[in-house]
């Protein structure tokens, strides 16, 4: 998740830009950039760290009065951090620029291409193709030759170019990530969110995926990238102030977190799984598969809901890949005498990559000769630059201190690993990986098909349970530890006390707190263990307790055992169901928190980074 801005109209562009990027720094901030034309030849200044950096650089020398340009904000996802990695990017002659918000899937095979064509690289990024796809094609026309460009590109990309050839023009274009244009007097705007174009308009137009816009002061004409058509696309007038826009129109930065989990998902195994044939690629791990196969255990260390994902995933890999698989808290295996040798894979889980327990113990496992290959949502941080490798979850910034998209991410990160081990170690056919895989991408589109809806669900119950002072959260096999997470999310951000348990644990202990008062989430997937569920929430009705059954779609039993049902879209695919049954637990802890008056996003005493221990 990057940010893009550009302008083309008659004042001078850069405090446009840098005031535009400036809002746009939530969506990430590892290195800003921005160029310009001036005297016909394109300007370019960029730097690692904050925008405030590049503000510095800029305002150290003379502003240029240009009236175009174009800015970015990054969050690194291929390439590290630095200053040849930052946008704009250049072709070979240095006369066009590029901005891109996305991920260029067949970038490498491109780069080969290009290079043996004759194009130099200078940075690690798969944006660089761009400019020199563009360079390859252009001939007179900017946008002819962007056109061409995308027609070999695979992937996701919201883009911005400049040439000098064409010094008054600016060609943006969008598939798959987010990309807004704003209509002003005598100006025009791009950005990849409303809150940078706020200040200086409120007519917005969304363009949609496979629109390409020629940008000019006083002009913005649309066509298809596919076929050049040109296409009429709506004006909206946004009316949001510019708190409410930096959080794109939601009450809090949580929300719109849930929200953007469909996307978060589908760029975590975007690129990296082929569903019709099985496989799956994930060479940023760099491990030989002579040492996968000779490994006699592997440890997932996580804190938090990272460990709840770690959970999930000791499912998959036993079943998939027939290793076993131990879930550490790493508070508790940092202080252990561990049995870690150069057999056992260490796996650490982490959102920030900076959380000190994770990061201690990682340390003590590469002591011990484990190879590290860590899961982690932020590039370059310490987790990741001290692994062996990483599996990124391209989940964009997470603002909300209980995570929500990071968590969905790191499943889906998870899963990808369980199939890729299980493949490299052939305990699973191709067929079944591919099944597995389809079932995975269709997680997305499910998700926000229901979302809505789902929402106004447990906007219902929370208006009705938020005074409860405890909530059981109970979950077999796979759903064991979504029940956990969901009683995470509730107690961390509503301040309600909520037990997550294993249901056939229930009678050892917890089902002594059952009474009339005392509301029980009960996650009921049609799996392998439903019959056994069904009965323990049985066990809750006949001693008078609250059920608030969450089910699939379709499940018309369940109304009879439970006062209260949320049904999540049915998926046939059992390992797949995980990631439905989590959305509602977030959004029923979201409303109940907001229905209490709490601080949703900042809940008290709580951090989204805990680099203590
Ligand atoms: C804190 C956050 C949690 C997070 C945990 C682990 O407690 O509030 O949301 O799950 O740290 O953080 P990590 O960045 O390592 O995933």
């Amino acid at each position: 998740m990057c940010g893009i801005v550009g302008y083309a109209g008659k004042k001078t562009a850069l405090p446009v830009l840098l005031d535009g990027l400036a809002r746009l720094e939530y969506r990430g901030y590892d290195s800003a950039g921005i160029a310009w034309i001036e005297n016909s030849s394109i300007r370019r200044k960029r730097c690692q760290g904050k925008l405030a950096a590049l503000r510095d650089i800029l305002e150290g020398g003379r502003i240029s009065d240009a009236p175009i340009g174009i800015g970015h904000t990054r969050w690194a996802t291929h390439g590290a951090p630095t200053e040849e990695n930052a946008h704009p990017h250049t072709d070979c002659t240095g006369s066009l620029v590029v901005v891109h918000n996305g991920i260029i899937e067949n970038y490498f095979s491109l780069r080969n291409q290009l290079t043996e064509e004759g194009h130099t690289f200078r940075s690690e990024t798969d944006t660089e193709v761009l400019a020199h796809l563009v360079e390859k094609y252009l001939e007179d026309d900017l946008s002819d030759a962007v056109r061409k460009a995308l027609a070999d590109v695979e992937g996701a990309y919201a883009m911005g170019v400049l040439w000098q050839g064409a010094p008054d023009t600016l060609v943006a274009a969008r598939k798959e990530s987010p990309l807004v244009l704003g209509l002003g007097k005598g100006e025009n705007f791009m950005a990849s969110d409303i809150p940078a174009l706020l200040p200086y308009t409120r007519d917005i137009i969304f363009l949609e995926d496979g629109d390409l816009a020629v940008i000019t002061a006083d002009a913005i004409e649309i066509k298809r990238i596919d076929t050049g058509e040109p296409v009429q696309r709506e004006v909206t007038t946004i009316s949001w102030d510019a708190t409410a826009a930096e959080k794109a129109g939601f009450r809090h930065f949580m929300l719109k977190e849930i929200y953007e989990q469909p996307q978060a998902i589908l760029n975590t195994f975007r690129g990296r799984i082929i569903p019709e044939t099985g496989r799956v690629e994930i060479p940023e791990i760099q491990l030989q598969p002579e040492a996968i196969n000779g490994l006699s255990r592997i440890v997932l260390l996580a804190c938090g809901t990272s460990w709840h994902a770690g959970l999930v995933a000791k499912y998959w890999i036993e079943e998939w890949a027939g290793i076993p698989v131990e879930v550490e808290l790493a508070s508790e295996f940092r202080y252990r005498r561990l049995l870690v040798d150069e057999r056992v894979l260490t796996v650490p889980i982490s959102q920030s990559g900076e959380t000190a327990d994770t990061l201690a113990g990682l340390r003590i496992a590469k002591e011990r000769n484990s190879p590290v290959i860590s899961i982690c949502n932020v590039v370059g941080s310490t987790i990741t630059r001290e692994s062996r490798g990483t599996i990124y979850t391209h989940a964009g910034p997470e603002i909300g201190v209980a995570s929500t998209k990071a968590f969905t991410s790191q499943l889906t990160a998870l899963y990808i690993l369980a199939l890729f081990l299980a493949q490299t170690r052939e305990t699973m056919s191709a067929d079944e990986r591919a099944s597995k895989l389809r079932a995975l991408a269709k997680v997305p589109g499910m998700i926000e098909k229901n979302l809505k809806a789902l929402h106004d669900a447990c906007t219902g119950l929370a208006d009705e349970f938020y005074q409860h002072s405890d909530f059981l959260y109970l979950g077999r096999h796979l759903h064991f530890p979504i029940a956990l997470e969901g009683a995470l999310k509730l107690k961390e951000i509503s301040y309600i006390h909520a037990e997550g348990y294993a249901a056939g644990e229930m009678k050892h202990g917890p089902i002594a707190l059952i009474d009339r008062n005392m509301p029980v989430v009960a996650l009921i997937p049609r799996d392998h263990v439903y019959e056994k569920m069904v009965s323990n929430v049985e066990e809750v009705r006949s001693r008078r307790g609250i059920i608030i059954a969450i089910a699939e779609e379709g499940d018309e039993d369940i109304a009879r055992i439970a006062q209260h049902v949320i049904t999540v879209p049915a998926i046939a695919e059992p390992a797949a169901k995980p990631f439905l049954f989590t959305i509602p637990l977030q959004l029923l802890a979201y409303e109940i928190s907001f229905a209490r008056g709490c601080d949703v996003d900042q809940p008290r005493n709580l951090a989204k980074s805990v680099t203590v221990e």
